[in-house]
C-alpha cells in the first residue's frame, strides 16, 4: 500500500485491488437503517464481512446499536479500534481463547457471547467468578444447520440453566439461519426462515412468560433481514454482506431493498497470447472461489473464470465482440464477498472514480 496512490484514478491502482464507491457504500448503509427503522428492529451488523473497523465505525454512525464478529481475535481488533456494542456470534471453548475474555470485558464490559453447551458455559462462569466480572451472554439455537447451537426443545431447559450461573448474565438468544439467506425464490425465503425464527421467537417468549430477563432475539442475514423483520419477537438483526455486495447476493430475489456493488475488484490483463482468452492477474489467492462466477462488469461482453489457472491467474472470455488489450483494466463483482475480502489488506475508497482514502482491513486474517 502507498499513500501515493490516493487521487488517482480507480484504473491506476496496483491490481488486483479492491476498491469501494463511498457513495455507494452509504447509500446501503442508510437503506439497511431505514428499513430497519420502518420495522422497528434493531441493526447490529456484522463486520465479518468486511472486517474493517473504519466501516464499523460508519455503520454506528448511521445508527448500528453495535456489531458482530464471528471469532475472539476479531473481538480484540474491535475493541482495541474503541468498538462497543460487540456481540461474538461463535462459542469461545478452547482455554487459550477463554483466558483472553476477562481482558476483553474489561475493555468493553457490553459485549456479548453465545453459547452452546453447558460445560462450556460453567467453564466461562468459573473463570469470570475468578475475575469478578460479569459476562453477557446469548443462548445460541440451531436454526436447522447443525453448525453450533442447542435444539430447539433444549432451549428453554438450557436458558433456564444458564440463568443460575452467577457471573453470567442472560440477556436472549441467537438463531442464525445461514442456510436459507440465498434461496432464490422470496416467498420460500420467507416461508422457511418464518418457521424457524417464529419457533426461536416462541422460545423468547415462553423465557419471559417464566420470569427470565429475554430481550434479545437476534440472527439473520442480508438475504433474509427484511422478512425476519415482519416477526415480533425478533429485536435485531445481523446482516454483512449488505454494506459492500457480491455477487452471490447479486442473484438472488429481494422485497424492497436494492443493495448497490459498492465494492468492485480491480484486475489487469497480463496476457493475451491466444485468440480464445486472455489472463488476468487475479486468481484463487486474491478472488475467494464458489460456484458463482465473479460479474465484469466495466466490459459488457466478457466473463471471468478461475478455470484452473491457479492462485495467481484468471481466465477472461469473450462472449461476443473483442477480447481486451494486454494492460486493459477489467472491474468485477467478486463472487463472495467475505473471505474475498480476507484475503486483502486495505480497501481503496473511491469518489467518482478517484481514491479519496484508503482503509485497512485490520481484522483480516483473524479469524482465531
Ligand atoms: C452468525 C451470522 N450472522 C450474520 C451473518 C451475516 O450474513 P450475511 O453476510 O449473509 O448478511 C453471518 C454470515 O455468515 C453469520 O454467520
Amino acid at each position: 500500500m502507498s499513500h501515493s496512490n490516493l487521487g488517482l484514478h480507480k484504473n491506476q491502482l496496483p491490481t488486483p485491488c479492491l476498491v469501494i464507491d463511498r457513495n455507494k457504500l452509504t447509500s446501503n448503509l442508510s437503506l439497511m437503517q431505514q428499513l430497519a427503522k420502518d420495522k422497528g428492529v434493531n441493526v447490529r451488523p456484522h463486520a465479518k464481512t468486511h472486517k474493517c473497523s473504519k466501516i464499523v465505525k460508519l455503520q454506528l454512525e448511521y445508527g448500528a446499536v453495535g456489531i458482530c464478529v464471528a471469532k475472539i481475535s476479531e473481538a480484540q481488533v474491535m475493541v482495541q479500534a474503541g468498538i462497543k456494542g460487540i456481540l461474538i456470534t461463535s462459542p469461545v471453548v478452547a482455554d487459550n481463547k477463554i483466558n483472553q475474555l476477562p481482558d476483553l470485558i474489561k475493555q468493553a464490559p457490553d459485549t456479548m457471547l453465545v453459547v452452546d453447551n453447558l460445560d462450556n458455559t460453567a467453564k466461562l462462569n468459573q473463570v469470570f467468578q475468578e475475575h469478578n466480572l460479569m459476562l453477557n451472554v446469548l443462548l445460541d439455537i440451531d436454526a436447522g444447520i447443525g453448525r453450533t447451537g442447542v435444539a430447539l426443545d433444549k432451549a428453554v431447559d438450557y436458558a433456564h440453566k444458564i440463568n443460575q450461573f452467577s457471573n453470567l448474565k442472560f440477556k436472549g438468544i441467537q438463531c442464525y439461519a445461514g442456510h436459507l439467506q440465498h434461496i432464490n425464490e422470496l416467498a420460500k425465503r420467507r416461508m422457511l426462515s418464518h418457521q424457524i425464527l417464529q419457533a426461536a421467537g416462541a422460545i423468547k417468549a415462553q423465557l419471559l412468560a417464566e420470569g427470565i430477563d429475554c430481550q434479545i432475539q437476534t440472527g439473520s442475514g442480508t438475504g433474509t433481514f427484511s422478512l425476519d423483520a415482519e416477526l415480533a419477537t425478533v429485536s435485531e438483526i445481523q446482516p454483512g454482506s449488505y454494506c459492500v455486495m457480491d455477487q452471490e447476493y447479486s442473484d438472488i430475489e429481494y422485497k424492497e431493498q436494492r443493495f448497490l456493488p459498492a465494492m468492485t475488484m480491480l484486475t489487469t490483463v497480463i496476457s493475451t497470447n491466444h485468440s480464445t482468452h486472455v489472463t488476468v492477474d487475479a486468481g484463487t489467492k486474491s478472488l475467494y472461489k464458489v460456484a458463482t462466477k465473479p460479474e465484469i462488469i466495466s466490459h459488457e461482453h466478457l466473463s471471468y473464470d478461475w478455470d484452473g489457472f491457479g492462485d495467481e491467474h484468471g481466465k477472461v472470455t469473450a462472449t461476443s465482440g473483442n477480447l481486451p488489450a494486454l494492460g486493459e483494466v477489467l472491474e468485477l463483482i467478486v463472487a463472495h464477498c467475505d473471505p474475498t475480502i480476507n484475503l486483502f489488506d486495505y480497501f481503496y475508497i473511491t469518489e467518482n472514480d478517484y481514491v479519496v482514502d484508503i482503509w485497512m482491513i485490520d481484522a483480516r486474517g483473524c479469524c482465531q
